[in-house]
């Protein structure tokens, strides 16, 4: 099996090919991957109309390069797959009209993929991970802890009651002027920071179960660096040390709430999405799974955000599990939830 999957809901432009071998390694014919980050840097965040605009510019070169670099032609492939939802709207239409107009010339099925869904799965493209398995699933636009049973079969337990935590390392790097996206960002310079200088409470502490909310602690940032008469590159540094390390602490307390939560008490435990590129969020999930007899699996850093390898791999485990394609009539959801796949 031959899947081109095509990806397209935010700021990245992706198609990739994929197969189904049962060597992870030789999964990934190709994964071609064109940023608009230059486009949107200097806004601080998406602009979704130049969004739109690129992918239409982009999505045919993208798809000819992921074939040529996958040494195939458009006729070998088996299913096209794009990503359906959740994302903006004009991104979504754009790789949906696309894969679908393949599909109908060349007689081939089509796969409308959920982008979360695709971020879920992106673990077991990449090693063998068994299901059950705990997920964190967090990125630009949401955060969610949820079970996860087996393909198709996925039970929220938790998500963010505001902004995702990749939106609030977003917002908090455009406050201390870094550059877009702020997460690497943060990252980068927190390692020149005192990540004890700037103090944070911890959020949601009175509240069961394991929601998160990372809205108080982005206000929180933006309180104290106000206060402060002249900002220096020392006071960023220490501000950008000192987010992130209240983000991963309250992100691992919530994890082993989360886990506590499941049915199946899982052996594994995943994160997927943009985010799980943070070096200090892995190392602490890594550390809270050593310290809990857990297996802990993160996709490699290329994997962790957008990319189209991580939509063909879900058309490929979909199909595997038995779920049908999708009609041709099918709409774009700007928003879909992971428990309507
Ligand atoms: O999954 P993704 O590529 O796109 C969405 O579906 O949202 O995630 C993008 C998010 C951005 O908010 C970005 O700042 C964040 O992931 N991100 C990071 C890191 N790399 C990307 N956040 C923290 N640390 C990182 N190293
Ligand atoms: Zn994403």
């Amino acid at each position: 099996m031959k899947v081109l999957g095509i990806e397209s809901s935010c700021d990245e432009t992706s198609a990739s090919v994929v197969i189904d071998s049962k060597d992870p390694e030789k999964r990934i014919l190709s994964n071609v991957i064109n940023s608009q980050i230059h486009i949107h840097a200097e806004y601080g965040g998406v602009i979704p109309e130049f969004a739109a605009r690129n992918h239409a510019d982009m999505i045919d070169k993208v798809i000819k390069e992921s074939l040529d670099k996958a040494n195939c032609k458009i006729q070998d492939i088996d299913i096209i797959a794009a990503t359906g939802g959740p994302g903006l709207i004009g991104g979504l239409l754009v790789g949906m009209v696309t894969a679908k107009t393949i599909a109908v010339m060349l007689d081939k099925p089509f796969m409308a993929i959920n982008h979360l869904e695709g971020h879920l799965l992106t673990t077991r493209l990449c090693y063998d991970v068994e299901f059950p398995y705990l997920l964190l699933l967090t990125s630009g636009g949401h955060f969610i802890f949820a079970e996860v049973f087996g393909v198709g079969n996925y039970k929220v337990l938790g998500e963010t009651l505001d902004d995702a935590a990749g939106e609030s390392f977003d917002k908090v790097a455009k406050m201390l002027g870094f550059e877009y996206p702020g997460g690497p960002a943060i990252q980068k310079y927190a390692e020149l920071g005192n990540p004890n200088r700037f103090e944070f409470t911890m959020p949601l502490q009175r509240r069961s179960g394991c929601d998160a909310s990372f809205s108080g602690l982005k206000t929180a940032a933006r309180l104290q660096i106000e206060k402060l008469e002249k900002v220096t590159d020392q006071d960023k540094y220490d501000m950008a040390a000192s987010f992130q390390g209240i983000v991963v602490k309250f992100i691992t307390r919530q994890i082993e709430k989360a886990y506590h939560m499941t049915e199946s008490l899982p052996k594994n435990v995943v994160v997927a999405g943009g985010v799980a590129a943070n070096k200090s969020l892995r190392e602490s999930l890594l550390k809270f799974c050593q310290e809990n007899n857990l297996n802990f699996f993160a996709p490699p850093l290329s994997l962790c955000s957008d990319n189209a390898a991580m939509i063909a791999w879900a058309a490929i485990e979909r199909k595997k599990a038995g779920f049908s394609y999708s009609d041709l009539d099918i709409q774009t959801r700007p928003r879909w939830s992971i428990t309507e796949c």
